[in-house]
């Protein structure tokens, strides 16, 4: 099949590659020249763990192309999707659907023949009945639907959540777009994955509900671990010990400091905002922007907490930025709000992140970055984790302690064992265990 890719940020460029690699044709679209000149030298954008190779190679086999030109891709596509971002808008939390209608506009205006147009954006409930009647506008004659196939794909294992999701949804009722859709993603039939049909208002709704739910869940084991500091229990036993219940499952339940990302921050506003709008407001997804906005300076206590109450004129070795491993997208990070508020209490930080680095320097100011985990610390009075990247997790204790002025550890990941950490002499801080 013949698919166009508008957008070439993370879901459009992942996507992009792996219906190449699923065997369709496929060309992505971007209006950022710059960006597309990069793609076909095969300079990735982002950093995605395997993606390289999977553009290279796609793109060796002819499957898979880069162009600012859409005209050709739409007009010759049996599927267009749009994968363009919806950011925060500014001052209501509502998602900006800007770039959704005008990637609608330009595609009925060049579509030719039958045409199954995606969003793979997310987008708030109803979004796909605005870009129909977007393109009706334009193109009354067209023959074309609008289906909505959400993405559950994480970043740092974008590509087999892809190729082996856990389901696949798509929201349309029109069984001629259903065919197209079952096409596009035959390979996983064969895998046995569970595709779900659905009318298109549902399958929306289903992406900002899954994200909901599991930022709610990532808040909740936070709160549970407060308690557990309170009473002395342990939070990754509570955890395994309700998780191995399958209503409610293992995954998503480490404590750290608070969800970040492009994605659970956005989308649990833009929930609020459309449960709101529509007088049906989620007060459990209020409280959990709430919980997590103030977890986020309540992290920052802590490590004040853990260096004895004062850390004007300190410094600290930040160890880990971006908002999960594997990934150099600093979005919503935590470390955007701990880094300032250790500074505006006089602190000196000191980071290192293996990825992230470069888009911190942009995001954080008067931070000096390191260019390993052991320089990182030199002379520090205190380690903060806040990243579980796995070049953290099995660094040489003895080595660090040396070199730290004072042998102080806050671990916003719990990395490492707290009885470890006390045989070695450190005084350790961690998520909900005693
Ligand atoms: C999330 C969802 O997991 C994907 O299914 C979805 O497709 C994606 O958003 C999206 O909407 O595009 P992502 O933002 O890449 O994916 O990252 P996650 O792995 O979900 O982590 C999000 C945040 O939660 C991170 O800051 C992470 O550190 C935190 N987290 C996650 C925890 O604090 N504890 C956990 O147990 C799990």
């Amino acid at each position: 099949m013949r698919v166009t890719m508008i957008g070439t940020g993370y879901v459009g460029l992942v996507s992009g590659a792996c219906f190449a690699d699923f065997g369709h044709t496929v060309t992505c679209v971007d209006k950022d020249e710059g960006k597309i000149a990069r793609l076909q030298k095969g300079e990735i954008p982002i950093f995605e763990p395997g993606l390289e190779d999977l553009v290279k190679d796609n793109v060796e086999q002819g499957r898979l192309s880069f162009t600012t030109d859409p005209s050709a891709a739409i007009r010759d596509a049996d599927a267009v999707f749009i994968a363009v971002g919806t950011p925060s808008r500014r001052g209501d939390g509502h998602a900006d659907l800007t770039y959704v209608y005008t990637a609608a506009e330009e595609i009925a205006s060049l579509m030719n023949g039958y045409t199954v147009v995606v969003t793979k954006s997310t987008v708030p409930v109803g979004t796909g009945d605005e870009v129909e009647a977007t393109i009706k506008k334009k193109r009354p004659d067209a023959e074309f639907a609008v289906v909505s196939n959400p993405e559950f794909l994480r970043e740092g294992a974008a590509i087999s959540d892809f190729k082996r999701p856990d389901r696949v949804v798509v929201g349309t009722e029109e069984e001629r777009a259903r065919e197209v859709m079952r096409d596009l993603y035959r390979p996983l039939f064969l895998n046995e994955t569970p595709i779900i049909f659905t009318e298109r208002r549902t399958s929306e709704l289903i992406k900002y509900a899954a994200n909901g739910f599991l930022a709610m869940k990532i808040t909740f084991i936070n709160e549970i671990a407060d308690l557990c500091e309170a009473v002395g229990a342990n939070v990754q036993e509570v955890a395994r010990g309700i998780g191995l219940d399958n209503r409610i499952g293992k995954k998503f339940l480490n404590a750290g400091p608070g969800y970040g990302g492009s994605c659970f921050p956005k989308d649990t506003l833009a929930l609020m905002k459309t449960a709101r709008d529509h007088k049906a407001p989620i007060e459990l997804i209020e409280t959990t922007v709430r919980v997590n906005t103030a977890r986020k300076q309540k992290m920052a206590q802590k490590i004040i907490d853990a260096l004895g109450g004062n850390v004007s004129g300190k410094t600290i070795a930040v160890l880990g930025l971006t908002f999960k491993p594997n990934t150099d997208d600093m979005r919503d990070a935590p470390a955007l709000d701990i880094v300032p508020a250790l500074q505006d209490e006089g602190a000196r930080v000191r980071a290192f992140d293996p990825e992230g680095m470069e888009e911190a320097k942009h995001l954080l100011k008067d931070v000096a970055f390191a260019s390993g985990p052991y320089d990182c610390v030199q002379d520090a009075d205190a380690v903060v984790f806040i990243t579980e990247w796995d070049q953290f997790r099995a660094l040489d204790l003895d080595r660090m302690k040396k070199a730290l002025k004072a042998p102080v550890v806050i671990d916003l990941r719990n990395i490492y064992r707290p009885q470890e950490m006390a045989a070695k002499g450190f005084r350790y801080v961690s998520v909900g265990r005693p």
